[in-house]
């Protein structure tokens, strides 16, 4: 089986060719603007969603495709992309399209950053000969990287209580490789989640007890986390960005938890205080 990755050369897109190639006897395929950095024994093309008339040649016989959106935060460009990169996958033949998507996905206008993935997962449903999604939750990562940045400041900030099931990005791309290279997945939506689910009490807590340090959570209106934000020389959109995430997670966006990564994966997700203790020993 033929099995492509699109957004291999970024840090999903890597964890998830790593994992099928660990799994063995499939042909993968890496695609991105830089093939060059896939390296032996997976296949690079290149494949740009900005120049759609090079993904049909990426994605020539191809069983199956995994799609990783990009980062871009522009309205309406990451959801361009993603359209872009359905179509031509459809257009080329390919017989299985799986979606990476996110947790918290709604029915969203542009410039809800929501939007992007709530588009993608529409036209991939009405188009697809056969699909499956695959919505992740709140990378810890993301969330180990953020308390490293306000440690200093003994707090983590958010803009009201909320739980959220982090997971960490590589089980998110076990799960991923689960879907590609096993059978019984048409037509489903998996959620990708750590095994429970924080609130922002518990989680400043495991960083408090890891590092030895003072953390605690603390609320805070908006229009204080922006101007902190931005009196810290963050660039407006991506000030935006961590707002409306920031806004999901207290509508309960990423507030599930499911067994999907190890159904798919085949084995536990990594809890946060394992992935907390890991990166604040020493300290
Ligand atoms: N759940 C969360 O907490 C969370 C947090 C951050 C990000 N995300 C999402 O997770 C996904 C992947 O994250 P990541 O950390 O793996 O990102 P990443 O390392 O930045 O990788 C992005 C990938 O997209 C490719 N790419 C960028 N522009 C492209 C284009 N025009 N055409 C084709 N490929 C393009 C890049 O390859 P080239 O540059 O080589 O083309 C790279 O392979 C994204 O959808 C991102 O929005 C989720």
């Amino acid at each position: 089986m033929r099995i492509g990755i699109s957004g291999a050369s970024g840090q999903l897109g890597a964890a998830t060719v790593a994992e099928l190639v660990r799994r063995g006897s499939h042909d993968i395929v890496g695609i991105s603007r830089s093939p060059e950095r896939v390296s032996a024994p997976v296949r690079g093309r290149l494949g740009d969603y900005d120049r759609p008339e090079t993904l049909a040649e990426a994605y020539a016989g191809l069983d199956r495709l995994l799609i990783i959106p990009t980062g871009e935060m522009g309205p309406g460009r990451r959801a361009g992309q993603s359209v872009a990169a359905i179509d031509a996958a459809v257009e080329a033949g390919v017989g299985h399209i799986v979606l990476m998507s996110s947790a918290g996905t709604r029915a969203a206008e542009e410039p809800d950053i929501y939007a992007s993935y709530w588009t993608a997962e529409q036209h991939l449903i009405r188009t697809a000969p056969r699909w499956t999604i695959l919505r992740m939750n709140y990378y810890a990562e993301a969330l180990l990287q953020e308390a490293r940045m306000s440690l200093a400041g003994g707090v983590l900030t958010g803009l009201g209580e909320n739980r959220v099931a982090f997971v960490s990005r590589e089980d998110v791309a076990g799960a991923a490789a689960g879907i590609l290279s096993s059978e019984g997945h048409v037509g489903a939506i998996y959620n990708a989640t750590g095994p429970g689910s924080l609130t922002g009490a518990e989680r400043a807590a495991l960083v408090a007890d890891a590092s030895g340090q003072p953390f605690s959570f603390l609320v805070l209106p908006e229009a204080v986390l922006r101007q902190g934000m931005e009196q810290a020389g963050l660039p407006a959109p991506i000030v935006g960005v961590i707002l409306s995430i920031q806004e999901k997670f207290v509508q309960g966006g990423f507030d599930i938890v499911t067994g999907d990564v190890e159904r798919l994966s085949g084995r536990k997700p990594r809890a946060l205080q394992d992935l907390v203790r890991e990166a604040f020993s020493g300290r």
